[in-house]
């Protein structure tokens, strides 16, 4: 590692130090990998997923699924900041209502591209805002566009973070395919019951939110499907509570296949605080 990234890096760290509690796994040895995860596990279960928000539809979204849970994977500085007064608002609605809540990135970057330093940079300003409006770290990632890399990999292991989530449909409203197009892509779900799927959907999207989500929810549950969020489709993957403990997991495992998922902690459980008060900082 040359002498400037020592540098950079070291800074990135000490600005954390400072203002985020942070668990690192590299205080305790290697970093454990990220997870690649493009698809539920349990069967009749579906997740559908909302990225690129906040953006103004999450209390259109939460009026359509009433009860039922979803996630939304956040930007910081996309088509709106995340510290407007009524984004903040949505985000603390989100959680309240039991949705889960993931980063994907601060500004919506193509990660492939990003520099290692970079690549901190836009989870540091994610985590940040999280801390600032939830009292609460992400272990979720979402990336943009699914597109990887060994930078992203990397940054993912050693902040922590448990999964990155792609996603098995596509609704296809990001890339403007239309509100037809987008029940299709649901109705075609429907007939595969009951095979797990996980969905991308954009927040971003009035359309989305006021006719394909409602249309949706339809027909999935005429189907037979459970609309859940992605931390309680993932069946096996579940030995979170136990995870340094080998017989205690397997005790936690068999339960879980016993009475069912009731999902991992999406967030890191040594960074838990109070959401904060609005100060100067709080800008995109
Ligand atoms: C992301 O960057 C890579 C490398 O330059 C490029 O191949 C890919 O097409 C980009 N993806 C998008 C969605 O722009
Ligand atoms: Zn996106």
């Amino acid at each position: 590692m040359r002498f400037s990234n020592i540098v950079s890096v070291t800074a990135v760290l000490a600005s954390l130090a400072s203002a985020v509690p942070t668990h690192r796994c590299g205080d305790q040895g290697a970093c454990p990998k990220a997870h690649n995860v493009d698809n539920c596990y349990n069967p009749k279960q579906i997740a559908l997923t909302f990225d690129d928000g906040p953006a103004g539809f999450e209390k259109d979204i939460m009026e359509a699924l009433g009860d039922k849970k979803a996630t939304f994977f956040l930007n910081g500085c996309n088509s709106q900041c995340i510290y407007d007064e009524e984004n903040v608002k949505q985000i603390r609605a989100l959680h309240a209502k039991g949705h889960t809540l993931g980063s994907h990135g601060w500004t919506h970057a193509n990660f492939s591209t990003l520099s290692y330093d970079q690549t901190h940079q836009e989870f540091e300003k994610m985590e940040q805002a999280f801390w600032k409006i939830l009292g609460l770290k992400p272990l979720y990632f979402r990336a943009p566009y699914g597109e990887t890399g060994d930078n992203l990999m990397r940054v993912l292991a050693e902040r922590g973070y448990k999964k990155n989530f792609l996603w098995s449909d596509n609704v296809g409203d990001a890339d403007l395919c239309g509100v037809e197009y987008g029940k299709s892509v649901y109705e075609n779900i429907a007939k595969t019951f009951p095979a797990p799927h996980m969905v991308l959907n954009h927040a971003t999207y009035e359309t989305t939110a006021k006719e394909i989500l409602p249309y949706a929810i339809c027909e999935l549950e005429d189907a037979g499907y459970e609309i859940v969020a992605v931390d309680t489709c993932l069946g096996e993957y579940l030995i979170h509570a136990a995870r340094t403990d080998v017989h205690r997991s397997h005790v936690v495992f068999l339960l879980v296949r016993l009475i069912g998922s009731q999902g991992e902690w999406p967030y890191d459980e040594h960074v838990v605080g109070e959401p904060q008060e609005r100060d100067e900082t709080w800008v995109c």
